[in-house]
This record gives structure tokens, C-alpha cells and sequence, in this order.
């Protein structure tokens, strides 16, 4: 695999010191963010329009608080960062999301679910265990008042969930245009196989491990990428690798390998991205994780 697949993992550690220094984090936003929380609760579909007319910024006052925090010892601790989390899946990565959460290790907070499959494992639990709405994108087609319209997520998430960040989580739908533009490089994707290769159009499930087992390759690994309008092609955050036997390994053997991966490093690029860690190279984007937090 070439070398460059591997080059920004978000495990915390020093950004290579061959790496320029022509960096841009993210820009600091107004102090606008923190008291703005959702005003209601509810429990998927439709929702009513909010009142405000403008969507508040995200990331704002909180992100650069968690990113300065252990820079200053005596401020108060951000609140954790509000992520909304798509599923249509069982929902693995979303508990793995979760738990990374509570024992500290990203300071966040799951805001709400959003699913194409209110019925998935990963929505049941978001509604039975985690107890935090559950929004359905998009509708059925037969059905238009059963989820919400594209217009309509990105409010939701904005205005009455106050989400900051997005994580992907196995959501096997196309993602409007919109909402890619309303969070820019707060977006994440989790792919399971080591994009740029294995990806793209049908490349999702038992698909890309059998693509892989069929092709011969000795490795593969789930990657972590910013989520752009163009499928599968976001810059990459993160990456891990394992093994494949091509003698030994099955599909569902690199599909078990790779899915215990993909809960390490989501939450380890999810933890950077939400403490203000990455920075984005200045000539083509490509993000960089900073040191971690001691
Ligand atoms: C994961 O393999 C993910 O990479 C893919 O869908 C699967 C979701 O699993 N996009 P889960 O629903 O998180 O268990």
C-alpha cells in the first residue's frame, strides 16, 4: 500500500517534522455558540419549522474553548461538542462513537440519530438506550411525509439540534449537497476498506471485502474522511491497517478485522477533530492531527 495512505492517522502525535508549516486550522468562529441549545425534543419525521431565521454558526465558542482548554488550566471545560450521527446499520460504530464519549476520550455528545431505516438496529438503539431523537432522511418515496426533505435536515440539525459536527456511521444513503456545504470539514465518514482504492459507487458492505478478498491485496483497513459532494472522495483523516490472507481470510474474516478497527480510529479522529486537532495543509487541504491532549 503506498506509503501515503497512512499518513494522517488520529492517533494522537506530532505532525511529522518533513511535513511544511503552511497550516490553516479551522477558522475561529464569533462567540456565538454557546447558548444556543435545541429548544425541543422529538422523536423523528417531520418537524415543524424552528422560529429563528437564521441558523446558528456551529463549532464556534465551544470548538476553540475544547482546542485551548489544555493550553489553560484555570477555564472552565467547554461543553462537549454536539455531533449527530447517521446510521442505517446495526449500529456498531455508533455505540463504539458513544462509549468513546462517556469514558473521555472525545469530548462530545450524541445530538440525535439521523437513519434512512427508522427500524435499523443503530435507530433502535439511539431511541431505546440512548434516548436522543431520531430523525429519518430521506422519505420514502410513497411516502413523502414520512422524513424529512433535504432543506429540512440541515434545520433540523442546525437550528433544533445545534449538531457541530456529523459522523457517518455506516449511513448507506447519498448525502445532499446541502447539508455537505452546511458542514464543511465537520463532516465525517467512516469507509471500510483503505480509500482511494475499494471505493465509490457500490462499493459499500459485504461489497468492499469481497472486492478486496478477490483482488489479492495483503491489507486493508477502514479510512475516516471529511464527507464533499463527490462519493468516497473527502480528504482522509485517518486510516488503519490489517492484515489479509488471501489463502485464510473470507470476506466476513476481513469484514470482523476491519469493523474492530473502524471503531478505534473513528473515535480517535472524531476526539482530534472536536478538540480543534486538525489542521488542513494550506496548498491542498489535506488535514493534519496535531498532539494530543496529555
Ligand atoms: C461499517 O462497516 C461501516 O464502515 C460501513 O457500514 C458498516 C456499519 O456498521 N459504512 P455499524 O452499523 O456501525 O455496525
Amino acid at each position: 500500500m503506498p506509503a501515503a495512505l497512512l499518513a494522517a492517522t488520529a492517533r494522537p502525535r506530532a505532525v511529522p517534522a518533513r511535513s511544511p508549516a503552511r497550516v490553516a486550522t479551522v477558522p475561529r468562529p464569533p462567540p456565538a455558540f454557546a447558548s444556543r441549545r435545541p429548544g425541543r425534543a422529538e422523536g423523528g419525521g417531520r418537524h415543524p419549522a424552528a422560529a429563528s431565521a437564521s441558523p446558528p454558526r456551529r463549532a464556534s465558542r465551544a470548538s476553540a474553548a475544547r482546542a485551548s482548554s489544555s493550553a489553560d488550566d484555570d477555564a472552565p471545560p467547554p461543553p462537549p461538542a454536539r455531533v449527530a450521527v447517521f446510521v442505517s446499520g446495526g449500529g456498531s460504530n455508533l455505540r463504539a462513537l458513544h462509549a468513546a464519549m462517556l469514558d473521555g476520550r472525545v469530548r462530545a455528545e450524541v445530538c440525535c440519530v439521523v437513519t434512512n431505516l427508522p427500524d435499523c438496529g443503530g435507530a433502535s438503539w439511539a431511541r431505546d438506550q440512548l434516548g436522543v431523537p431520531v430523525l429519518t432522511y430521506p422519505a420514502k418515496k410513497s411516502d413523502p411525509s414520512s422524513g424529512l426533505t433535504a432543506a429540512e435536515l440541515v434545520r433540523a440539525l442546525e437550528v433544533e439540534h445545534a449538531a457541530e459536527y456529523v459522523c457517518l456511521a455506516g449511513y448507506l444513503r447519498l448525502i445532499p449537497p446541502e447539508l455537505c456545504r452546511a458542514f464543511e470539514r465537520k463532516m465525517l465518514n467512516i469507509h471500510p476498506a483503505l480509500l482511494p482504492a475499494f471505493g465509490g459507487k457500490g462499493m459499500h458492505g459485504m461489497n468492499v471485502h469481497e472486492a478486496v478478498v478477490r483482488s489479492g491485496a495483503r491489507v486493508s483497513g477502514p479510512t475516516v474522511h471529511f464527507v464533499n459532494e463527490k462519493f468516497d472522495e473527502g480528504k482522509i483523516l485517518a486510516q488503519a491497517v490489517v492484515r489479509v490472507d488471501p489463502g485464510v481470510d473470507a470476506a466476513e474474516d476481513v469484514a470482523a478485522k476491519v469493523l474492530e478497527k473502524e471503531h478505534e480510529i473513528f473515535a480517535d479522529a472524531l476526539g482530534a477533530l472536536v478538540d480543534g486537532r486538525v489542521e488542513f495543509r494550506e496548498e491542498d487541504g489535506v488535514p493534519i492531527v496535531r498532539e494530543g491532549r496529555g
